[in-house]
């Protein structure tokens, strides 16, 4: 598919000092994070500190006590604290949520149709539907499945083709890795880096899976419990930074 690169440059997410929470629970505080078009960034933490909550934030689902939140596209700034979640995703912003969050007694294809229930995705429905059956063959063949008696692996799959029949520019990704096997893993973040390419997505990715995420990623952050511990500008940044390898690379530093 030909991708244009004016349109993938084109765009930046900016998030600076965010505050976010539930009643008392503070689960975001002081948050600078930049995803700039075309990247893929990885968000990385371990369970409850906070990734998910980034994450809503961005679509509109949980909404900030304090700080910006900023998509600008072809130059043009939007305030994601100011729009409804719908207005977010017709922007070109998708989720693929924490768990999947499939409709297990609705088919594959009836799940992917959900996924373009916004006016402006409609357009283009055919052509995404025939893009998420030509990425993910196996959802082709099974689109009259019923989407709970998928395997993981393709219950994943299906997920992350739903987000894409909205014509997603920024795609949001919560743990992707979660309840699969190793080997499953390793092939659902290659997808996730194989979409970036022929879809020119821009990826933000939650993760817990440290080597996984740094296959695709082109820089990250350490979220620690609801703060950005480490903002890397690369992988190899990610990779020697102290707080990281005592994290999740066994060091003892
Ligand atoms: N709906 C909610 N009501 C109250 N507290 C919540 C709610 N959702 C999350 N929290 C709390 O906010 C904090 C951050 O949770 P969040 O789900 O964002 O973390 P996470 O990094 O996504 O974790 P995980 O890896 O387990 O998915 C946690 O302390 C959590 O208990
Ligand atoms: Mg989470």
């Amino acid at each position: 598919m030909h991708v244009s690169r004016r349109l993938i440059l084109a765009l930046s997410l900016s998030i600076e000092g965010l505050d976010a929470g539930y009643g008392a629970v503070k689960a975001l505080r002081g948050v600078n994070v930049h995803v700039e078009g075309g990247q893929t960034v990885a968000l990385l933490g371990t369970n409850g500190n906070g990734k998910s909550t980034l994450m809503k934030c961005i679509m509109g689902l949980v909404r900030p006590s304090r700080g910006r939140l900023s998509l600008t596209i072809e130059g043009k700034a939007h305030d994601l604290t100011k729009l409804s979640p719908e207005d977010i995703v017709d922007l070109g912003v998708a989720l693929v949520p924490e768990g999947r969050r499939l409709f297990p007694k609705l088919t594959v294809e009836e799940n992917l149709m959900l996924g373009a229930f916004r006016k402006v995705a409609r357009r283009a429905i055919h052509r995404n539907l025939t893009q998420a059956f030509d990425t993910f063959p196996v959802l082709k063949e099974r689109r009259t499945q019923l989407a709970g008696t998928m395997s993981g692996g393709q219950q994943q799959m299906l997920a992350i083709a739903r987000a894409l029949m909205s014509s997603p520019r920024l795609l949001l990704v919560d743990e992707p890795s979660v309840g699969l096997s190793p080997l499953l893993v390793s092939q659902t973040i290659a997808k996730i880096g194989e979409l970036k390419q022929s879809f020119g997505l821009t990826v933000l990715m939650a993760e817990q899976n440290f080597n996984q995420a740094i296959r695709i990623a082109d820089r990250g952050y350490i979220i620690v419990h609801g703060e950005i511990a480490v903002a890397a500008g690369s992988v190899d940044e990610l990779k020697a930074n102290d707080i990281v390898k005592r994290l999740y690379l066994g060091g003892t530093a």
